[in-house]
């Protein structure tokens, strides 16, 4: 399984994505500033794994905790784990402070805290999304959403290797993911490692493949989900979800709670990364969208660490939250 990062001698160290799948370099981040700029040119990424990377970036910024949490909340707006993760921290710190312990020491349990429940979060996501696959299911996915997207091992794309190894997976195409190819480049290359049958495919053969009959399901991940189930993802997920409710074909979110945004009631209320037009052409100006929004209505199903949820989310997401919150 691919870690995208490691907490080692005072420092965070970060394997950089922008560089796979042609070299694996890792960069060592001792101060909050390099945590935050990996994070805004994606050398991490991936909602969950930014989420955990926020979180040891506060433990590097301890010293000067709000000005820490104000830069690293800065760096990416649509992915709702890393607001829950600064918010997670400015709790602990509050409470180290009251008891009178060193911030930095309570902050790094707290932070080695969050990603081993990322990971086995993830690990009850796939078992639950197993019921989703048949005996030699053909999926498509589209962006990155394994390990390398969340620090242990991926929410949709975990839960299809989780299938593959279980004899369920036929055949995964993988959207390359234009403009910054995280399917062409990570989720293939996590693939590969785990041995799954793959192709990737241009973002915009998904339609015609289902037209053909190529496809099964759809399984995704998320940056933010709202109260009503509307579904923010990397720009393409929504084209993919009409596609699919045309064809039939069903489409599975598969995020932890902790991507499931209480405070924003529908999709209109996310805001919607815009990135340097640099990335899409460098010939014209152009609008890169990272990420769209997809109506609840054309989501079959969000699976969580609590259980699959389904339609009405506003109850079913309701009930999950709740039952966390007693926990
Ligand atoms: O811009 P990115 O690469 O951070 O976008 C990532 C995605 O859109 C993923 O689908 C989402 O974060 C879920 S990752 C488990």
């Amino acid at each position: 399984m691919a870690s995208p990062l490691r907490f080692s001698g005072g420092a965070l160290e970060l394997l950089d994505q922008t560089r796979l799948p042609g070299e694996e370099v890792w960069l060592r981040c001792e101060e909050p500033e390099q945590v935050a700029d990996a994070i805004r040119r994606l050398a991490v990424r991936g909602a969950p794994a930014i989420g955990v990377a926020a979180a040891y970036g506060l433990v590097l910024g301890a010293e000067r905790f709000e000005k820490t949490a104000d830069l690293l909340g800065s760096t990416r707006p649509t992915a709702v784990n890393l607001r829950w993760a600064i918010d997670g921290g400015r709790a602990v710190y509050e409470r180290a402070l009251g008891d009178g312990r060193a911030p930095a020491e309570v902050l790094l349990e707290w932070a080695e805290g969050v990603e081993r429940e990322q990971a086995e979060a993830d690990r009850r996501m796939a078992a639950h999304a197993l019921a989703l696959f048949a005996e030699g299911s053909r999926v498509y996915t589209h962006c990155n959403t394994g390990g390398l997207a969340t620090a242990g091992s991926g929410t949709a794309l975990g839960a299809i290797e989780e299938a593959w190894r279980s004899g369920l997976v036929g055949h995964v195409w993988v959207g390359e993911t234009r403009p910054l190819l995280q399917g062409a480049r990570l989720t293939a290359w996590e693939l590969e490692q785990a041995g799954a049958p793959f192709r990737v495919v241009t973002d915009s053969s998904a339609a015609a493949l289902m037209a053909r009959g190529d496809v099964d399901l759809v399984m995704v991940g998320a940056d933010r989900i709202a109260r009503n189930g509307d579904v923010a993802n990397k720009i393409g997920t929504y084209a993919l979800a009409v596609a699919a409710d045309r064809h039939g074909i069903p489409l599975h979110v598969v995020a932890p709670l902790s991507t499931i945004d209480p405070d924003t009631a529908d999709g209109a209320g996310i805001p919607i990364e815009e990135r340097d037009p640099a990335e899409v052409t460098s010939h014209a100006d152009a609008l890169n969208l990272a990420f769209d929004v997809t109506p609840h209505d054309l989501v079959t199903s969000i699976v969580t660490e609590a259980g699959v949820l389904e339609p009405p989310y506003e109850d079913s997401i309701g009930l999950a939250l709740q039952a966390q919150s007693l926990t």
